[in-house]
């Protein structure tokens, strides 16, 4: 089941869910059972190739479990490790227009705009190219894209692996913030392999053996 309903809670559940990239090949996701059915900062952390990103393709229904139900009603954007993998215009201002409503007026949109890049800490970056952004900049363009069209989750797979500390720390607290809103939080589920950034979340789970852990407060967080 695929729905898409903006700003509301975005509701997943996996269902024993299986999957493997061949026939011959063992599960590489075994019997996993999740769900995330509240705003908030969802962090899931393990090894190198136990299979993180291929459980980001199965929520966003890139790929379809092997056995096992994938319940997603969500509105999906993604943001991923090299965002020049995934910006595709000269400049913020016109990055930002592929991705907007094109029947809202032409203030309605100069607004949307102004108030997607104050809320990822680029005000002003209207007409910024793109090649003069840092890395982290770019991350927080990604992330002001799926703001402007109305995503109410966001997936991101180890977003910071290629920053510097600063610019982690920023990409970090930009999801922190967005995600502890009062009034409209965003939920976001944040991959990586970096132990130290779990801190900031407020649910973690480590993808081990092919299965996802219960969810755990991260000081109370320990690892398989
Ligand atoms: N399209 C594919 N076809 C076949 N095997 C794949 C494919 N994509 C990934 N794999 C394999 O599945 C396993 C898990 O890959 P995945 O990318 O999900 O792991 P990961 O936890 O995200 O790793 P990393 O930390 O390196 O990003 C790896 O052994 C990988 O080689
Ligand atoms: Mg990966």
């Amino acid at each position: 089941m695929r729905d898409f309903f903006e700003n509301e809670i975005p509701h997943i559940h996996f269902k024993d869910v299986s999957f493997s990239y061949s026939e011959k090949k063992e599960n590489l996701i075994f019997k996993c059972n999740f769900s995330i059915n509240n705003s908030g900062f969802w962090m899931v952390v393990g090894n190198n190739g136990s299979g993180k990103s291929t459980l980001l393709k199965l929520v966003n229904g890139l790929i379809k479990p092997k056995n096992g139900i994938v319940k997603c009603k969500a509105n999906i954007g993604m943001v991923f490790q090299n965002p020049d993998h995934q910006i595709l215009m000269p400049n913020c201002k016109s990055e930002l227009l592929i991705h907007i409503n094109q029947n809202l007026s032409h203030d309605e949109i100069t607004w949307k705009i102004e108030s997607v890049l104050d809320q990822v800490g680029l005000t002003g970056f209207e007409k910024r190219p793109v090649h003069t952004l840092s890395g982290g900049q770019k991350q927080r363009l990604t992330i002001a894209c799926a703001l402007i069209s109305n995503k109410n989750f966001i997936l991101l797979d180890e977003p910071t692996a290629l920053l510097d500390k600063t610019s982690q720390l920023k990409v970090l607290n930009t999801i922190k913030n967005l995600t502890s809103d009062q009034k409209n939080p965003l939920t976001a589920l944040w991959i990586t392999h970096r132990y130290e950034e779990l801190s900031y979340a407020d649910a973690v789970a480590e993808l081990k053996n092919g299965n996802l852990s219960n969810w755990q407060e991260p000081s109370k967080f320990q690892y398989i």
